[in-house]
């Protein structure tokens, strides 16, 4: 695809991955993505602000076909999906310089082999002219790594954010047009990468506080034309409370599990709460992430098999304990034949997780009334946490 002009002078370079399933090797990407690089041209001086995942190189290189100079290569962040082909660009144009963080610096010597002839590195709200446009920087730390930053074009209002406010999805649209798809998007991404960051990001959200943001002009997905709405979104997944939701995900090998978790979950909707189920045989994890953002509780739901957890629930579990979710409470529920460690097992796999765990329920085979009544109170314990807390 060519490049496209946002407003005057200022133009979206990129690539749309739109057959990429798989980030990281980890993170299902249903809806493919983009990899959004952007190019300024002031009066003076050419920035470009990122560059694309290595793999796909050619298209930005053939976009920049015409601009006889690059000043500038901004890179607000050191993971390859955007810096990757910045090694590219400086073949072509070697007298560019590569403006980045002083850590992000390092890490790009570390990672591309770029020279530290190439960096400028800028502190925290520095800024940069290209003549008729300023460039200021402002440090975002762990967005998602510990080198971000992003770009604030002073004459323009937009904000340059790199993964900040990003979502995967593969489109032709440059602007945000279906709303409600990408919030779903973009969650999804929060809850995968920005998540385990909370407490740092409410400082990031905080700090841009004081700028007049009018367009969101993200590395992965479409551009925010009207940025309040995603602003918002964001404060509310790193700063809202938890919600009335229990995430319960869950495997079961001869259905006992199964049973247990369906009782659970008349008994929760029962008493107002709402519930959020994934079969981990089968479930997609990044709409297990996604729900994470929300839940005050989780309840594990798992056989036991090899004397242990599940493997598909100790993974479920491990991946939650490294999102790092809001939420307060967790407890387990299952079924074994002959014994085991499952509780002590999972109990001991989420040391991250600031929780209070619940009286778990694990009956042996097949459930009998005796453990209904368990489950009846696990599920009154969840009910009056939510409300002491006032979870909604
Ligand atoms: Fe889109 Fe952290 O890279």
């Amino acid at each position: 695809m060519d490049k496209r002009q946002i407003k005057e002078k200022i133009y979206w370079l990129g690539a749309v991955d739109w057959d990429r399933r798989l980030f990281d090797s980890l993170i299902p990407l249903p809806d493919g993505t983009t990899y959004n690089a952007y190019l300024i041209e002031g009066s003076q001086k050419t920035a470009l602000l990122d560059t694309v995942d290595p793999a796909m190189a050619d298209e930005l290189m053939a976009q920049l076909d015409g601009f006889p100079k690059i000043d500038f290569i901004v890179s607000h962040h050191a993971e390859q999906d955007h810096s990757g082909a910045i090694p590219r660009v400086l073949d072509r144009f070697p007298e560019a310089k590569v403006v980045a963080t002083p850590k992000a610096k390092g890490m790009l010597m570390d990672l591309l082999k770029i020279s530290e002839n190439a960096f400028i590195t800028v502190q925290d709200g520095e800024t940069l002219s290209l003549g008729d446009k300023t460039l200021k920087f402002i440090h975002t730390p762990w967005v998602h790594w510990p080198e971000t930053m992003v770009t604030y074009l002073e004459e323009d209002h937009i904000l340059f954010s790199c993964d900040f406010y990003g979502s995967h999805i593969a489109t032709t649209d440059l602007f945000v047009t279906d709303q409600g798809r990408v919030y779903e998007a973009a969650k999804r991404y929060f809850a995968e990468i920005m998540m385990p960051f909370r407490n740092v990001i409410t400082k990031n959200i905080e700090k841009l506080k004081e700028y007049d943001i009018q367009m969101i002009a993200p590395s992965h997905g479409q551009i925010y034309d009207r940025p309040a709405w995603i602003m918002d979104a964001y404060r509310d997944w790193v700063m809202g409370a938890p919600h009335n939701l229990v995430v319960l995900p869950f495997v079961s090998m001869h259905g006992s599990t199964r049973q247990l978790v369906d009782h659970l979950t008349s008994a929760l909707v029962g008493h107002g709460v709402r519930v959020e189920l994934f079969n981990l045989a089968v479930t997609d994890i990044g709409k297990l992430a996604m729900a994470l953002v929300d839940a005050a509780t989780v309840v594990v739901g798992t056989p036991t098999v090899l004397a242990g957890p599940h493997p598909l629930a100790a993974y479920a579990t491990l991946l939650a304990n490294a999102l790092r979710p809001k939420a307060k409470f967790l407890s387990i529920i299952g079924s074994y034949g002959w014994g085991g460690k499952t509780v002590e097992t999972l109990a001991g796999m989420i040391p991250n997780l600031k929780v209070e765990v619940l009286e778990p329920v694990l009956c042996k085979g097949v459930p009998s009334e005796i453990d209904f009544e368990a489950l009846d109170k696990l599920a009154s314990a969840i009910v009056e946490k939510h409300k002491e807390h006032g979870f909604e």
